[in-house]
């Protein structure tokens, strides 16, 4: 090789690596361009008769672990420490044959009902009494949902005679006599549950169940104008099903009377996918949030003052390994889930695109609470946390910030269809009291590390950097009873050049984290 070959040979291997040690990706924050506040009711939660999610998950009777009202003790602490902020009850499907009168006054004189959503039997022995008691210990908001299937107008509007009227009218006097003098005063209300979809009891077309939810909503309000009122809106994205047509029958009829429209999704889980594949429904879950956002827009564009809607996610999780789809499947199973480590991922999915819309996203609510789709899982002795606790008792802990609009450059991957996403998936929110900055971080390859340069466009950071992370090498690893440490998240500190306006931090494949740093 002659002399000036090896020259260049030289300078472009140095080159290379300095090139090599560039940061791959690069994400800017600016704690001007917020997009709203993170409503603290984006971490609620569901709770449904369904498997062992109330009766042998939050109530026990005769438990050594349960209190004198038959709760759970040691859920409740589980639930607690969670944070959930509003809880959504009874259900789901089980909702659209169910009748709240059948839940309250002397449990021994309430009767047994075959549940025709699961194929269960109800006992009726936790009703609307134990639920808002439940929630008024441990400092949980209640959302009740009323029947929109199988139920009428009449039985809502009663619904809220008994829980919220002050004076003494005929359901007013059942409560007290229940032994709840002073009014429940339960300000979230749903409109039914998933009537879009042809799987529920009493399913409706989309001008059928606003007609039915407007003239209930306007009976419920006469009974107590306060309340805030949560319309069904898409569940059913079936192919041939039209969920945009859903809503924006719903949002026309409804925009004058309703708060929120809902909005429910699942995702499906990871079985031969890759995990790239797994995690790019964030694109899907974005989209949904947007156009759903449109719709309230477009329904409401003309009117001076239009009612503010907002959108409740109001059943999201990784479902369902446990059910082929059969009811009595499902009964047997309980939608009992054992969450992977690659689950928890999937909650940096769907929370990351919360907080992205957090100027429309004012409710969501993880279905479910215990054993059915849970965090928590009880048997008789104990309760383990799955890995799909973590993400969310650490995200929760953003609640009331303001959420920020982030600028991301990173790598590229792409799904086994041939559609191109970032890996690194992001959200961030700001204190601005606190001037506290949380930086949340999925990164969805499973095969790089991605090393990122963080910059700041205001403020100058102190001198380290707190790092919350989830990591495993085995997607598949979960817990189980007295074997619930392996999936734990992990705290350490960065220490960075004080006052200067950005670091370097390398996201681990497969991970999720939370930078947190003061500005
Ligand atoms: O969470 C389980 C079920 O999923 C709910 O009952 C229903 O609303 C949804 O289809």
């Amino acid at each position: 090789m002659n002399r000036s070959l090896a020259v260049l040979v030289l300078s472009s291997l140095a080159l290379g690596r300095s090139f090599a040690q560039a940061p791959a990706a690069r994400i800017k924050i600016d704690p001007d361009r917020v997009v709203g506040e993170i409503h603290p009711h984006v971490f609620g939660n569901f709770a449904e008769h369904l498997g062992r999610c109330v009766y042998g998950g939050m109530y026990e009777e005769g438990s050594a672990l349960s209190d004198a009202d038959g709760f759970r003790k040691d859920v409740m602490e589980a639930v607690k420490q969670l944070g959930v902020s509003i809880l959504r009850w009874p259900g789901g499907n089980f909702v659209s044959g169910y009748n709240w009168k059948d839940g309250i006054g002397p449990k021994s004189s309430r009767p047994a009902r075959a549940d025709l959503a699961w194929g269960a039997l109800e006992s009726n022995r936790f009703g609307t009494d134990e639920f808002l008691r439940y929630c008024e210990r441990t400092g949980i908001e209640p959302v009740l949902c009323i029947n929109a299937g199988l139920g009428t107008i009449d039985d809502a509007r009663e619904w809220v005679e008994y829980v919220n009227e002050s004076r003494d009218t005929y359901w007013a006097a059942q409560r007290r006599k229940n032994g709840r003098d002073k009014p429940w005063n339960v300000k979230y209300w749903g409109l039914g549950n998933e009537i879009d979809g042809p799987w529920q009891l009493g399913h409706k077309t989309a001008a059928e169940y606003a007609a039915f939810a407007l003239e209930a909503g306007k009976a419920m309000r006469r009974v107590d104008p306060s309340i805030k009122l949560v319309a069904v809106g898409a569940s059913n994205y079936k192919p041939g099903s039209d969920w945009m047509g859903w809503n924006r029958t719903v949002l026309e009829k409804l925009k004058d009377e309703v708060d929120y429209l809902s909005l429910h999704t699942y995702v499906p889980p990871r079985r031969e996918q890759t995990l790239e594949d797994f995690l790019s429904a964030s694109r899907m879950l974005d989209e949904r949030i947007e156009i759903t956002a449109s719709q309230i827009r477009a329904a409401q564009s003309g009117t001076a003052k239009p009612r503010p809607i907002a959108i409740a996610f109001d059943e999201w999780n990784v479902c369902c390994r446990t059910s082929p789809g059969i009811d009595l499947e499902v009964h047997r199973t309980g939608l009992e889930e054992r969450y992977g480590f690659e689950d928890a991922l999937a909650m940096g999915v769907f929370l990351n695109s919360f907080l992205r819309h957090a100027d429309v996203v004012k409710m969501a609510n993880l279905a479910q609470l215990v054993n059915a789709l849970a965090p928590i899982v009880t048997n008789k002795s104990g309760l383990f946390l799955q890995s799909i606790y973590f993400p969310i008792e650490e995200y929760g802990k953003q609640r009331g910030n303001m959420a920020l609009d982030v600028w991301v450059s990173s790598p590229t991957i792409a799904t086994s269809g041939g559609e191109a996403f970032r890996a690194l998936d992001v959200s961030a929110s700001w204190n601005p009291s606190t001037r506290r900055l949380s930086l949340n971080v999925l990164n969805r390859s499973s095969q790089d590390d991605i090393s990122t340069q963080v910059e700041s466009a205001d403020g100058k950071l102190a001198n380290q950097v707190e790092i919350w992370q989830m990591r495993h090498p085995d997607m598949r690893a979960t817990h189980d009873f007295g074997r619930d440490r392996t999936l734990v998240p992990k705290s350490s500190v960065l220490a960075v050049t004080p006052n200067t306006k950005r670091f370097n931090y390398t996201f681990p494949k497969a991970s999720l984290t939370i930078l947190k740093f003061t500005l």
